[in-house]
């Protein structure tokens, strides 16, 4: 199995690949989904080790990377910040210099955006993007190769995106243009993705040839979509704004109604967790439309990829196992 390559040291957001690469990515993720389904081993990173930095909750994330890295026949550290010296005014620079002389790649969930870029500056090591209050690359990507193994190219894929202009929907906003994928974007108005995402999306779109919508009107986005895809109201860091946050995005529910406005057979998307009967209703999220838990699924076999194609270079840049 050809191992793809990318030309980045790190993964911060979706922009540190081209379409080709992340293209590479995906064929290599439907290969290590089979083998894992099928059962056979793939020791592409043994005895490498991921250090996983958390300053915010995860289920997924945690899990898919700790499980991707061991049946990878790497090893995986869990690493709280409320456990580390991070919590206690280590410098992020010192960390990523003292982590960089233990361990093969660092994966951070973190508040502010730069802290993952003075982390990467600082660390000599791969590190990757586990959720930033900017973006979530590692779920765009792993959203896309959901609908591309489904559809095995975009040509006919229109995104749409319903909710607030979040970390998440940044991130797809950057892959669909990176991709070429119609993506269209209804939020409230105060809620709308950053100005300077939404350029460059629109200037990668234009390359590719597709169009980004931004809209606050949900009948506009969703017409012709072939997938609708949802996020929380309240995303991490922000829950002191709760009251007011359920109040703005009431209308702005993944509900049957919104979902029969949609291209016939949509599918429903959700990078979860779900606040079921707030932005997603039971009914939808159960529907055999929703293909959320294999989005879910699908994190374990992309950042398997990822990884390999991060860390499986020596510090030479040579990939090691070869
Ligand atoms: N989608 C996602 O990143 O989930 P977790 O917060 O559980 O990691
Ligand atoms: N937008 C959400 C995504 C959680 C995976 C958050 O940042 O909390």
């Amino acid at each position: 199995m050809k191992i793809p390559s990318l030309r980045t040291k790190d993964l911060l957001t979706v922009t540190d690949c081209s379409r080709e690469e992340i293209l590479e990515l995906f064929e290599f993720t439907g290969k290590l989904k089979a083998q894992t389904k099928a059962g056979r081993q793939h020791h592409i990173l043994k005895g490498k080790t991921l250090g996983m930095v958390f300053e915010k909750s995860s289920t997924r994330t945690r899990v898919s990377f700790e499980t991707g890295i061991l049946q990878l026949g790497g090893h995986a550290l869990f690493l709280s910040k409320n456990d580390i010296q991070l919590g206690r005014g280590e410098t992020i620079g010192d960390t990523a210099q003292v982590l960089s002389r233990y361990v093969d790649g660092i994966m951070l969930r973190t508040f502010a955006h730069d802290t993952i870029i003075g982390l990467a500056e600082n660390a000599s090591i791969p590190v990757i993007n586990g959720l930033s209050d900017s973006f979530h690359p590692c779920q765009a990507l792993t959203d896309f190769f959901t609908i591309y193994e489904r559809e095995k190219d975009f040509s006919h894929v229109r995104l749409a995106y319903v909710g607030d202009g979040n970390n998440v929907a940044c991130s797809l906003l950057l892959t669909a243009g990176i991709l070429g994928v119609d993506i269209s974007i209804a939020c409230p108005g105060k809620y709308m993705p950053d100005r300077k995402v939404v350029d460059a999306a629109q200037k990668l779109a234009a390359a590719t040839g597709v169009t980004v919508q931004i809209t606050s009107d949900l009948d506009e986005a969703v017409q012709g979509a072939t997938y609708l895809y949802t996020d929380v109201w309240v995303s991490m860091g922000m829950e002191k704004d709760t009251a007011k946050r359920k109040k703005d995005f009431k209308k702005y529910q993944i509900n049957r109604k919104l979902l029969d406005k949609c291209a016939p057979g949509c599918r429903v998307l959700h990078c979860l967790p779900a606040h079921r009967g707030e932005e997603i209703t039971d009914d939808v999220m159960d529907s055999p439309q929703s293909i959320v838990f294999d989005q879910a699924e699908n994190r374990l076999h992309l950042q398997k990829a990822l990884m390999c194609a991060l860390m499986g270079k020596n510090r030479k840049g040579v990939f090691s196992w070869i």
